[in-house]
């Protein structure tokens, strides 16, 4: 079994290297986050964002599944289904796990008031819900997808919650109260009639499908620094994508896992707030952003840009296990006539080649560069190896000796089949 973890802060390309690697598939589940992912997809010059939806669907013979570990808000999920059938992408083979938790109208309202009320030190959430919701789950006071399968306890549960969160949200925040007759015939009569026949009981489905020896990849969502517990804390998403999220997503025991693979832009992106010790704030950064088209793809929201930097894919090597490194958008470098890589950082004097626990050292770290020459060529026309020039090729063993985990794909354009195979690594 496959994972697929994002090492840096989100947007890889997890979307397009779990499609690729679909292809050899059965079975494709998504296991955290939730429609603050956006993954894209490029085939054949046609454009997919998926938000909830696992990136396998687009090939019949996968099983898309949604895990345990996802927050599903019923809304997106129908739209993408009716976005993805308009373009003639048959959704009915896909699962959702009766485990997951379902995004309320009031887990948006508190995402968006409490962003507004934490001012500048808002952590620029997608706004989505996804943290509320994951923190109903840890209290206990979740719902859960499968209680639209019975009206009664659905109602129970809606009323005894929603209690707590009016009082909140007029009383802390000055809202108006959500009202749970409305709610409640949003969940029940729209959405459960066309949710329920995806229901399953995804664990056994997955243990299912590995006993007859089909191949199950798991495609994570965000990315390590995004992690709840691994992440650059509090400017984080609120549940775990490194590889041990994929256990606990899916129902999936560790042992069961062969690979993982851990996905890295050529260079660094992030959106939202907190600290990025190669963030560029020059010309640099503006180029990297118009050649790579760093805007996201949901929210539209302008990505932060910066070098790569080699400390949190070490970092990410360790805490996810990684076997293996994809490396994405080579081609958005072809324009510079020299490449920064952090290799590692120094604060107060002293040298880190692991990302510092302590926040405030984080904040502080400058990073060590060393500089390699531009390739000055466009890459994105190579479709083997053995095209890519000289200096490229240096890039990639450069950053593939800094990280100590062998690069296996090396992506060129956003195409499905611009993905050059290294052979054993770069
Ligand atoms: P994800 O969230 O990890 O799935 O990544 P996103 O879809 O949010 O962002 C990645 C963007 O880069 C998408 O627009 C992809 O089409 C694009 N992309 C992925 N790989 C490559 C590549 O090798 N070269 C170029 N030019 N674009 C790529
Ligand atoms: P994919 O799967 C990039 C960021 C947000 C914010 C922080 C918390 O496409 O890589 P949240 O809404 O999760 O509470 O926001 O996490 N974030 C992402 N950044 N790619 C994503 O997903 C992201 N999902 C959340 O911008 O900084
Ligand atoms: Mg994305």
């Amino acid at each position: 079994m496959t994972v697929v973890v994002g090492t840096q802060w989100g947007d890889e390309g997890k979307g397009k290297l779990t499609d690729l690697l679909a292809s050899e598939m059965q079975v494709v589940v998504r296991y955290q986050g939730g429609h603050n992912a956006g993954h894209t997809i490029v085939v054949d010059g046609e454009t997919f964002a998926l938000q909830l939806v696992p990136s396998g669907v687009l090939y019949p013979h996968t099983v898309p599944v949604i895990g345990n570990g996802v927050v599903v808000d019923p809304v997106v999920l129908l739209e993408e289904v009716d976005m993805l059938s308009a373009k003639g992408i048959d959704c009915s083979r896909l699962l959702i796990s009766g485990n997951a938790h379902l995004i309320m109208p009031y887990h948006q309202e508190l995402d968006r008031v409490t962003e507004r009320y934490l001012g500048k030190n808002s952590l620029g959430t997608t706004k989505r819900g996804i943290g509320p919701a994951y923190a109903d789950k840890a209290a206990r006071v979740g719902l859960r997808v499968q209680d639209i399968l019975d009206a009664k306890i659905f109602r129970e549960k809606l009323d005894i919650v929603l209690k707590e969160k009016n009082a909140v949200l007029a009383k802390v925040y000055n809202r108006l109260p959500l009202d749970a007759d409305e709610i409640a015939s949003k969940y029940l009569d729209e959405y459960a009639p066309r949710v329920a026949p995806m229901i399953a009981d995804t664990v056994s489905f997955v243990h299912d499908a590995l006993e007859v020896g089909q191949n199950v990849l798991l495609e994570g969502a965000q990315a390590t620094f995004l992690d709840l517990d691994q992440g650059t804390y509090p400017f984080v998403t609120s549940s775990n994508p490194c590889a041990g999220g994929a256990s606990t997503g899916t129902g999936i025991g560790p042992k069961l896992i062969d690979k993982v693979i851990g996905i890295a832009k050529a260079y660094v992106t992030r959106v939202g707030s907190g600290p990025f010790p190669t963030e560029l704030h020059d010309e640099l950064g503006d180029e990297l952003v118009d050649r790579g088209h760093e805007y996201g793809v949901n929210t539209k929201r302008r990505r932060r840009t910066g070098w790569f930097d080699a400390v949190l894919l070490r970092q990410a090597a360790r805490v996810n296990s990684l076997t293996e490194v994809a490396l994405t958008k080579l081609d958005i470098l072809d324009t510079f006539d020299t490449l920064k890589v952090c290799v590692a950082y120094e604060a107060d004097g002293k040298r880190y080649d692991y990302v510092p626990y302590h926040q405030s050292v984080f904040h502080a770290v400058k990073p060590v560069y060393e500089e390699l020459p531009g390739w000055k060529c466009d890459l994105s026309g190579i479709t083997n190896v053995s095209e890519l020039p000289g200096k490229a090729r240096d890039y990639v063993q450069f950053l593939e000796a800094q990280i100590g985990v062998p690069i296996d794909l090396v992506g060129v354009g956003p195409g499905r089949n611009q993905f050059l195979r290294m052979q054993g690594g770069a």
